[in-house]
């Protein structure tokens, strides 16, 4: 199952995400904000590969680790490749969580007009995740501020969402029909780390 976390900044995405993966046996993690004062990260998370050699590694190792976590924090498109074979070869089971997935899509412009930005797209490797994923045994845990941000495909694969407060109702276009209009209609008025979901 894919679950989609979605509101505004500081409302509680990240740590509903980190909450989730924390126990999960095997995870991949992606995690934008790793820096050298933070090295864990925002989801908190002890080991960190972060190019696509340290993957292979982790493919090739005998006995295999249970779990891989990857923290890349600089997007950089060849690792992405790694990380999936890596999640295959761990054999299923395994939880993908990728923080801010906005910076894993990019902007499709509109050339033909030239008024701008028409949609966003995901990069081919996000695409391959969440579309063909599920028959690995892959799931798919994610944060966006706003559906807009990440590609259609990352929406329309998921099952469940998790909505803390957003700014305009506009925003959600892409999944209120997912939602009980009466669950809709609070999200404006949710205080900070509240959140509605069509799951359970
Ligand atoms: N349920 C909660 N209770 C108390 N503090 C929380 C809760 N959820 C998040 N926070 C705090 O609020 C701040 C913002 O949370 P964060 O998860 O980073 O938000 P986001 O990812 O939506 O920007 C963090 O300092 C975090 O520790
Ligand atoms: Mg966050």
């Amino acid at each position: 199952m894919h679950v989609g976390m979605i509101g505004l900044t500081g409302f509680g995405k990240t740590t509903r995400l980190r909450e989730r993966v924390h126990s999960v046996p095997r995870l991949v993690a992606f995690d934008p904000v790793v820096t050298p004062e933070r090295p864990r990260g925002q989801l908190d998370l002890p080991h960190r590969f972060t190019d696509g050699r340290a993957c292979a590694a982790f493919i090739r190792a005998r006995p295999r680790p249970r779990m891989l976590r990857v923290a890349l924090h600089s997007a950089d498109w060849a690792d992405f490749s790694h990380v999936a074979a890596a999640c295959l070869a761990a054999g299923g089971d395994m939880i993908v969580a990728l923080d801010e997935l906005r910076l894993l899509c990019h902007q499709k412009w509109n050339a033909g007009d030239g008024k701008g930005v028409t949609a966003f797209k995901a990069h081919p490797w996000v695409d391959w995740l969440f579309s063909e994923s599920r028959n690995y045994g892959i799931e798919v845990f994610w944060t966006a501020q706003r559906p807009e941000q990440v590609g259609r495909i990352c929406t329309s694969q998921s099952e469940v969402f998790e909505v803390f407060r957003v700014a305009e109702l506009s925003d959600l276009d892409a999944i209120r029909p997912r939602f009980r209009r009466a669950d809709f209609r609070a999200i404006p008025h949710l205080q900070k780390f509240e959140f509605v979901t069509n799951g359970d």
